[in-house]
């Protein structure tokens, strides 16, 4: 009755935890902002739903919103156009409409291992073979270049790369990015890189493929930039003429991203800097005080995150991590397993801190004793 492909993929480890808390558990499992979106945000959405914009819209996205996004990037290529941003209902639908289009069943995906949780499972949607490729916290969760080239073979077709990390917070040096593009030219592949957290980095530089998109595409997303997930909004940016496959592609998808959506976007962007200003360095105090707290379990070790709003530390309890994530639900507080990210990512647990200071404290709080007990 069922596909093999729907078979073949498993339920996201980091909704199964969330499922099974009880309400009123700290939430540090999932990747959502505690802010609310910018008030220039909810106005346009108020005044959006009001002035009757329930119509179906083109289907890349609404042309003042393309061409916004398109200015504001112009700060990393001037060639970028609207012709080269399609709006998507988030980074999810995104990513799935690039691997239809560039992927055939049996082409191979270089995918980061620990990485997102849709990376390896859409590809097996899709019918390709998802390649996990090493990130090792010993190299600070870096792709290594050496052992990518092996993994290349004529079948890639792709290689993922998500930098600020979910799970890791690792950024990308110079040096990686420029490997990357190196690799990407001379072994024909396209790089598909998620950029969802490029606003979220503490203390290094991000580098965005976006003036590089005759190799790339890039992945973007407001969820987090503008702390609207639910609203289900993001875009994508690719040469011309991919974007236009991609724009076909969204059509079955999605027919077209929601309008009243992207009206509120639309009045929203220019007031996006002005918000990250103000939310980054409250981010920035919580990732030093969940690193810390977590640095003083026993057992625990955990690397201070560059960006996005993950730490991802490594304890040494026999104990795989979706039972130890269990355990410590059980007592209050939603993690995610770090098996849920890749084989790599075992023995790692996933805390979000885009939660209060207070919750923070608590819940790591409940994390230590639950260690403690299970010790
Ligand atoms: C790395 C990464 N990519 C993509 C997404 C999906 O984002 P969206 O809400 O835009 O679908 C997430 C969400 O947590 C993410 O962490």
């Amino acid at each position: 009755m069922v596909s093999k492909r729907s078979m073949d993929v498993r339920p996201s480890g980091i909704r199964e935890i969330f499922e099974m808390a009880a309400e009123g558990a700290i939430n540090l499992g999932l990747g959502e902002l505690d802010f609310d979106p910018p008030e220039e945000a909810r106005e346009a959405l108020k005044k959006a739903c009001t002035s009757g914009s329930s119509k179906y819209g083109p289907t890349s996205g609404l042309m003042e919103l393309r061409e916004l996004i398109a200015s504001k990037e112009i700060a990393h290529s001037n060639s970028i156009t609207a012709k080269n941003v399609l709006v998507t209902g988030g980074a999810t639908e995104g990513i799935m409409a690039i691997y239809q289009v560039l992927l055939d069943p049996g082409d191979e995906v270089l995918v980061p291992d620990p990485g997102f949780v849709l990376y390896a499972p859409d590809a097996t949607l899709v019918g390709a073979r998802p390649i996990p490729y090493a990130l090792r916290e010993e190299s600070d969760f870096m792709p290594n270049m050496s052992e990518l080239q092996e993994l290349v073979t004529p079948k890639t077709k792709a290689i993922v790369v998500n930098s600020p990390s979910n799970p890791t917070g690792a950024v990308i040096s110079k040096e990686v990015f420029g490997g990357l593009l190196d690799l990407a030219r001379d072994r024909r592949m396209m790089i598909i890189s998620d950029e969802v957290y490029e606003d979220f980095v503490y203390d290094s530089k991000h580098f965005t493929f976006a003036g590089d998109l005759d190799v790339s595409i890039v992945v973007s997303s407001f969820s987090k930039s503008l702390a609207v997930p639910g609203w289900r909004i993001g875009y994508l940016m690719a040469n011309e003429e991919l974007l236009n496959e991609l724009s076909k592609m969204q059509y079955y998808l999605l027919a077209c991203p929601a309008t009243p959506i992207q009206q509120a976007v639309t009045a929203a962007l220019p007031y996006k800097d002005k918000f990250i200003a103000r939310i980054l360095p409250i981010m920035d105090a919580r990732r030093r005080r969940m690193v810390s707290l977590l640095n003083k379990i026993p057992g625990f070790s955990c690397m201070l995150p560059s960006g996005a709003f993950y730490a991802f530390p490594r304890y040494d309890l026999d104990m795989p991590s979706r039972e130890l994530a269990e355990a410590i639900a059980r007592a209050g507080v939603i993690s995610s397993p770090g098996s849920a990210f890749g084989l790599l990512g075992e023995r790692h647990l996933r805390f979000s801190y885009a939660a209060s200071e207070d919750d923070i404290s608590r819940g790591i709080e409940v994390v230590g004793s639950v260690v403690e007990h299970l010790a």
